[in-house]
């Protein structure tokens, strides 16, 4: 950990970052000024550009650490900026917002170029534009938006303006006019860590009966990757679940998408198809399972690469049986993953942690199935026709009247 003494819009922040913390991430996992969006974190498609001492910079590829000192200007930073204010009137004139996802990168870019190149034409734009990537409106309203706006203070000159493109023209910080009031977006966390500690609760208590319904709460686990924690109860003897979770075999059967190719003792080699939304990956690799019978848990800790987008995904499921009542007990699953590669973009997104319940709690339902077959029975499980689709569209419409107020979590 190091400590960090910046300004971000015009407020001075001191807190302590580690080294490999990078400034988007900080600006807003740490001060919750999400308007920076992430989306390559690669340095490849801009939607994360802010200002570094009056410059864009991809946030993404930069060290928070690396910024010691520096002014930082995001998206919220902008409302006494005179070129800026003029781009957000161009960009609704024009058109240049669908999504919006890439619109605050875009805007820093565009800003920039107002500020250096006060008779850039549309090719010289196009040009400038040509490091932010916009998948949907062509670029053509942008485009347009960052000629009104030349025009505009080419046809009426504004002293502020000026004075920028000549601290520009010198290598200084151009930085927009001291604002008074900062703005933080933290409208919807306390709600968000009311949901959470209502889910916890419910997870505990009210759980039914054999539904197998899964309850839990996805967290970031600094340095490790994301952690989803989980359960579900089974109305079964605590002993005989314990029994059936303990063989591996059986276990891959209740997961959706799972298959174990071939087992020596406590380690396993196989495969998991999974499809979601944009997400289809088909990983194959190895895994061990570590047992603690006296505490009936276990860690199956394993790697695999997916053939397809060649991520590859890293990670310890671990699993605890309790007894609940003589016939009744609950399985606490604790996930923690990460994935590197194309795929990593998803691993974050709530809608993915979501699904990852959503699993769990099929794999739950699919446990109480098992052990309610009789002994030596193979008849397949009513998952085993597992529909992606079901499951995409059920985690969206949980996730919808969770926005709305009305829905439990699931
Ligand atoms: S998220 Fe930084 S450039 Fe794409
Ligand atoms: S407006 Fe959707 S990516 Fe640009």
């Amino acid at each position: 950990m190091s400590q960090l003494n910046i300004e971000v819009n015009g407020r001075k922040v001191s807190r302590e970052v580690l080294a490999r913390t990078h400034l988007g991430d900080f600006l807003r996992d740490d001060l919750r000024l999400t308007g920076t969006n992430l989306s390559c974190e690669h340095g490849v498609c801009g939607a994360c550009t802010v200002l570094v001492d009056g410059k864009p910079v991809r946030s993404c590829i930069t060290f928070a650490a690396a910024c010691e000192g520096r002014q930082i200007t995001t998206i919220e930073g902008y409302d006494t900026d005179p070129i800026m204010l003029k781009l957000r009137d161009a960009f609704n004139t024009n058109h240049a917002l669908q999504c919006g996802f890439c619109t605050p990168g875009m805007l820093a870019t565009s800003r920039d170029i107002v500020l250096r190149l006060p008779d850039a034409d549309e090719e010289r734009v196009r040009i400038e534009l040509s490091g932010n990537i916009c998948r949907c409106t062509g670029y053509q309203g942008i485009t347009a938006s960052v000629l009104s706006v030349l025009k505009h203070f080419r046809d009426e000159p504004n002293e502020q303006v000026d004075a920028m493109r000549r601290a520009a023209a010198e290598g200084k910080a151009a930085l927009p006019p001291e604002t008074d009031a900062p703005k933080t977006f933290s409208g919807f966390e306390a709600k968000s860590i009311q949901r959470e500690a209502k889910a916890v609760t419910n997870g505990a208590d009210a759980a039914p009966a054999g539904s197998g319904a899964a309850s839990g709460a996805a967290t970031s686990a600094p340095g490790k990757g994301t952690s989803v924690k989980s359960g579900f109860n089974v109305d079964f003897p605590a002993v005989k679940v314990w029994e059936f979770m303990s063989d591996l075999k059986a276990v891959a059967a209740c997961l959706p998408g799972a298959v174990i190719e071939s087992q020596e003792g406590n380690e396993v080699k196989g495969r998991i198809a999974i499809k979601f939304g944009p997400m289809n990956a088909a990983f194959k690799g190895a895994a061990t399972l570590e047992r603690d019978e006296a505490d009936m848990s276990a860690v199956l800790r394993g790697a695999g690469q997916d053939s397809l987008s060649q991520s590859r995904a890293k990670g310890d499921v671990g699993y605890r049986v309790t007894s609940v009542a003589d016939d009744r007990a609950r399985v606490d699953v604790d996930l923690l993953y990460s994935l590197q590669g194309p795929l990593a973009q998803f691993s974050r997104s709530g809608l993915v942690q979501d699904f990852v319940k959503r699993m769990i709690a099929d794999f739950g339902r699919n446990v109480s199935l098992r052990l309610s077959q009789p002994e030596g029975s193979d008849a397949p499980l009513p998952q085993a026709e597992f529909s992606p689709f079901k499951m995409f569209m059920g985690v969206l419409w949980a996730r919808i009247k969770r926005l709305f107020g009305g829905g439990k979590e699931e």
